[in-house]
């Protein structure tokens, strides 16, 4: 590493324009940063898209995961506080095989508000660049102190339509998204006019009413579906339906209070296992929606306005109140959709791999949740405010009550949270009131089944355990055992969530395979995550132990000693891993064609070889597995262009996290399972 003076950028940019490229989600075709030629500044795991760009550019960031990309080799110039969260300083070890220059500033001194009435050259001498909430407010502060004029922003707009990152970038930071970004957007703005910027928003991201879900022609038809489960049909519950139909007086009106008799029977099973009522109407809005079409609204949805305008998307949820959220109050679905048969098949898989078994909303938003945060391009989610604008039960009765005197109350105090001037359609009361309950108990969204249809259903199951419910953690659980990876060699093994969750996601009697096992970290992670699992899963790890030509120069490889070492490394598991030593083209043939749930590749890294692991591993997974594989996203490697070539047009499906690409093998490759 090289540092660079943070002297020598005062003004150095005079009146020039640059781009600011944010990981907001946009249309911007990012294959056109190659035709850009001022420089280009990235903000946090934007910067995956430097390879695109061929001018100068430089990559800010304030959090330390992403970090990362320095591991990555990236060609942008760090800007990086050298106080902060992100590096510890020049020595910082992240520092150790990046070749590139780093300029350092000071960032924890808090003189936010004087630092930007100072000059140029006060600025150079302090060294120190304004801090707020955002990286970009960082980033402004240098882009003025270099001397730039104009800056085009691109991801940067701070809507939060949509909710999430943009999705074709991977997020090593491992960040979530919390719907911050209008208040990010705010104090940018203001930074914007304090600096006098002339600014243009590229491709800003579509608003709700214009994104690419919706329709020319009405896709849903005019049905809408409401559920009562568990007890008589309140009053209350009537009321909401006459609500509806008010404003919908040609639709087809489904009040349903018994399962439908055409429900498959697995379904069928799957809510015979809870008696939750909410995880009842969970699994059954999916069905009805992909069966009959139309909108499926909960009982407690109080309607304010036509939802006429709802019908022109495929299908439809809403973001819920709280960050991240996902809520299925209100969802809507043409008949036959693609996305509710997934929905269905995420259901199933939810259930069968008995996955989040303490989730109360695993079938419902949690699921909602899960899949939007793994495929954010899958699912229409509308803004929160459409449904969910008023955030308590007080308030929405308030509101109800003042509806019904004829005075319609407005929503200015919630303005703000109406981030598309677009009206909401439907207020979701939080549950049955008690008071309007027959039997004044109210009914929460954790209501059961009574107890009598709740034994008399457990009856019915009874000798019917279906060998399609694995039993899970069969077997004694003994202690914990401790993870002890981080002892073991270089720290290549960078991706724990992913080893964790196909643990999590694999049954007894799965078989893994890891391909490249080095001196036994990744290996003795994923040996403790199975060991503490209790599951009984076959893992098998694959190495010739010889080294790929990058490792000859490593003493223990030109030893020879490198296998023993692994043994060594891998005792306190050993009853929990198959070392193969063999090349991995030839281990493959070892294996029947679809009998390995996960295969994770992490062999040699050059574009030849990754193609002939894919090549001879793909066959070997069985539909529903994973096949997966690491460094992804290192630029020096030949594994990106391996994977893209080798997936063809399935590559829109091959995910990307923590520096690996991910691919869900599901035999239709428009119904991924999770
Ligand atoms: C990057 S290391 C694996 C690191 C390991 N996954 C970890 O994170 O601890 C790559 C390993 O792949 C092995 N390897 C390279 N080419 C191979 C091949 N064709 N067949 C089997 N093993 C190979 C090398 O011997 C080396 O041990």
């Amino acid at each position: 590493m090289k540092e660079r003076d943070f002297a020598e950028f005062n003004n150095r940019y005079a009146g020039q324009t640059c781009y600011v490229v944010g990981r907001g989600s946009t249309t911007y075709r990012y294959e056109d940063l190659r035709a850009v030629t001022e420089p280009v500044f990235f903000i946090n795991d934007a910067v995956f898209l430097d390879r695109y760009v061929s001018a100068e550019s430089f990559f800010m960031a304030h959090d330390r995961d992403p970090g990362r990309w320095l591991e990555m080799g990236i060609k942008s110039t760090p800007v990086l506080p050298e106080d902060g969260k992100i590096v510890s300083g020049r020595d910082d070890p992240l520092f150790a095989n990046f070749a590139g220059e780093v300029v350092f500033y000071k960032w924890q001194r808090m003189e936010g508000e004087k630092l930007i009435r100072l000059d140029r050259n006060e600025v150079a001498g302090k060294r120190e660049l304004y801090r707020n909430t955002g990286t970009i407010h960082s980033l402004l502060h240098f882009v003025w102190y270099c001397g730039f004029k104009k800056i085009r922003f691109i991801g940067c707009d701070g809507s939060t339509c949509g909710s999430t990152y943009d999705p074709r970038l991977p997020n090593l930071s491992q960040t979530r998204s919390w719907g911050q970004y209008e208040s990010i957007r705010r104090v940018q703005d203001r930074l914007c006019r304090h600096f006098r910027f002339e600014v243009e928003y590229l491709s800003s991201s579509p608003s709700a009413t214009q994104n690419s879900f919706r329709t020319e022609k009405p896709q849903i038809p005019k049905i809408a579906h409401f559920a009562w489960f568990g007890s008589e049909v309140p009053q209350a519950v009537l009321n909401n339906v006459e609500m509806f139909r008010r404003y919908h007086q040609d639709w087809e009106i489904h009040l349903w209070t018994s399962l439908p008799d055409e429900l498959d029977a697995d379904l069928r099973k799957i809510i015979e296992s809870v008696d939750l009522l909410c995880m009842h109407s969970d699994v059954i809005r999916p069905w009805l929606l992909h069966r009959y079409g139309g909108l499926y609204i909960d009982t407690d949805i109080y309607t304010l306005r036509s939802m006429e305008e709802l019908r022109y998307f495929d299908h439809f949820a809403a973001a819920g109140n709280q960050p991240g959220a996902i809520y299925n109050g209100v969802m809507g679905s043409r008949p036959g959709s693609a996305v509710m048969a997934n929905f269905l098949r995420n259901v199933r898989a939810v259930h069968v791999r008995n996955l989040n078994p303490g989730s109360r909303t695993r079938f419902g938003p949690g699921l909602l949740r899960e899949w939007n945060d793994r495929y954010p391009q899958e699912l229409n989610i509308l803004p929160a405010h459409y449904f969910y604008v008023l955030h308590t039960q007080g308030s929405v009765l308030k509101f109800i009550e003042m509806d019904r005197r004829g005075e319609r109350p407005g929503f200015d105090s919630v303005r703000k949270r109406i981030t598309d001037g677009v009206e909401p359609f439907a207020l979701h009361m939080w549950g049955i009131p008690a008071n309007q309950m027959p039997d004044g108990k109210g009914r929460s969204s954790w209501a059961r089944m009574d107890r009598k249809t709740a034994v008399q259903s457990r009856d019915d199951r009874a000798g019917v355990a279906s060998p399609d419910l694995p039993r899970i953690s069969d077997g004694a659980q003994s202690a914990k055992i401790e993870h002890f990876y981080q002892h073991l060699g270089e720290r290549w093994f960078v991706y724990p969530s992913l080893y964790k969750s196909m643990v999590e996601r694999g049954a007894s009697g799965s078989t893994f395979v890891e391909v490249g096992s080095w001196k036994g970290a990744s290996a003795s992670f994923m040996a403790v995550e199975i060991a503490n699992s209790g599951k009984k899963i076959d893992f098998v790890c694959v190495d010739t132990w010889a080294g790929s030509d990058e490792h000859q120069h490593f003493p223990e490889v030109k030893s020879g000693r490198l296998y023993d070492i692994f043994i060594q490394n891998i005792t306190p598991v050993k009853d929990y891993i198959k070392p193969l030593r063999m090349a991995s083209v030839s281990a493959s043939a070892q294996f029947p064609d679809e009998t390995v749930d996960f295969v994770f590749i992490d062999g040699a890294h050059d574009f030849e070889n990754v193609y002939a692991d894919i090549t001879a591993w793909y066959p070997k997974v069985k539909c529903g597995g994973v096949i997966a594989g690491h460094d992804y996203l290192v630029p020096k490697y030949g594994v990106a262009r391996a994977v893209e070539q080798f997936f063809g047009s399935e590559f829109r499906n091959v995910r990307s996290s923590e520096g690996c690409w991910i691919y869900d093998k599901t035999g239709d490759a428009a119904l991924k399972t999770l």
